[in-house]
């Protein structure tokens, strides 16, 4: 079968596209015939050895797919052969990756699509649309009524979190470019905070007069000092990205509040946490109420390409790997 991977970590170069064996399941594995893979940041960080995770070598980069059910093991057997299915938690932690023609996936890490949704918008949404909805509420006990914060509302993983926090009955105020105001409404912001337009914690400060509840920090911008600041008693921070940031805590003010500052990351959420997470995406890709805000695909022999423009920055939405071109 064709495939993107890697024999040593490496710059996006280091990806090679050919041909490797077909990858043999086990008895309650799934073997899908792979349509599309999403390029997320994690991709570049596994593929590049930033973040260490045992994977095989060769190593077929990716985590996320779309694609058929070719055949199922008898301890996965409510999946059949012609089931239209999607994963987001391959290619780390010891499984190899997506990014191939043919792609064996846990039986327990495997979804079924939605009647009615968009392959690629799945495959597109799932890494930060579940990034958010673990962040919201596994790790953020977001409770309807609250007031939520979300840094970065424009992108993958805030523009989701927008969504779900909304559809929970949370009124979220979105922190983006002026320029993405208008979007971020339309995903469901009660308030738009435009994040260059001047004094920002004058600005949060009049959006959540009640104080924060949820600070969720999709743009890595860890700014603990405001969040500590509007965060009303026992609110929470969230933190996601960013990994270089090394801000400064005010302690005094967060534990008089009893607030709580907490980070996650994706590649640690067990099945049951995913399988919550891939319900959320598969009612709301089914009402097609969730989505990234640019889908732009490539042939999977570009891969190599997709990473060095996601490392260089500026790609806006989503790259999306197809097998068929
Ligand atoms: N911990 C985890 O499990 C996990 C999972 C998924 C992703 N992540 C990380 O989460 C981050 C976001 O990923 P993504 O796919 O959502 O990226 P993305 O689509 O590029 O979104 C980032 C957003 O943040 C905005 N932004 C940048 N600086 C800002 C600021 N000062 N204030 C407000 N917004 C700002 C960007 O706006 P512009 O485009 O206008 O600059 C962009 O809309 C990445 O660092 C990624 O590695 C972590």
């Amino acid at each position: 079968m064709h495939a993107a991977y890697i024999e040593q970590f490496g710059p996006p170069e280091a990806i090679r596209y050919g041909e490797l064996p077909d990858p043999e399941p086990g008895p309650t594995d799934v073997l899908v015939a792979v349509d599309a893979v999403a390029v997320n940041n994690v991709d570049t960080f596994v593929r590049s050895g930033a973040w260490r995770t045992p994977v095989p070598l060769p190593f077929v980069v990716g985590r996320d797919l779309v694609g058929t059910v070719l055949s199922a093991g008898p301890g996965a057997h409510r999946f059949r052969p012609g089931d239209r299915v999607w994963c987001n938690s391959l290619g780390h932690d010891g499984r190899q990756g997506a990014a191939a023609e043919r792609a064996v996936v846990p039986a327990e890490r495997l979804y079924p699509l939605a009647p009615g949704a968009d392959p690629l918008e799945v495959v597109a949404v799932a890494h930060g649309a579940a990034t958010a909805h673990l962040g919201l509420f596994p790790h953020g006990r977001l409770r309807a009524g609250e007031t939520v914060v979300v840094i970065g509302a424009a992108g993958n993983v805030g523009g989701a979190a927008v969504v779900l926090a909304a559809r929970a009955g949370a009124r979220v105020v979105a922190v983006a470019a002026g320029r993405d105001a208008g979007y971020c409404r339309t995903l469901g912001a009660a308030e738009a905070v435009d994040r260059d337009g001047g004094d920002l914690a004058e600005a949060l400060r009049a959006a959540a007069p009640d104080g924060v509840g949820l600070w969720l920090d999709a743009a890595g911008v860890n700014d603990l000092g405001l969040a500590v600041d509007l965060m009303a008693r026992r609110g929470r921070a969230v933190l996601l990205a960013g990994m270089r940031t090394r801000p400064e805590l005010p302690v005094g003010p967060l534990y008089l509040k009893d607030c709580s500052v907490h980070g996650f990351a994706i590649s640690h959420a067990g099945t049951a946490e995913l399988a919550g997470a891939a319900a959320a995406i598969n009612r709301l890709t089914a009402e097609k109420a969730l989505s990234v805000r640019a889908v732009e695909t490539l042939p999977l022999r570009e891969a190599a390409a997709a990473h060095r423009r996601l490392e260089d920055g500026g790609v806006r939405g989503k790259l999306v790997l197809r097998t068929d071109t």
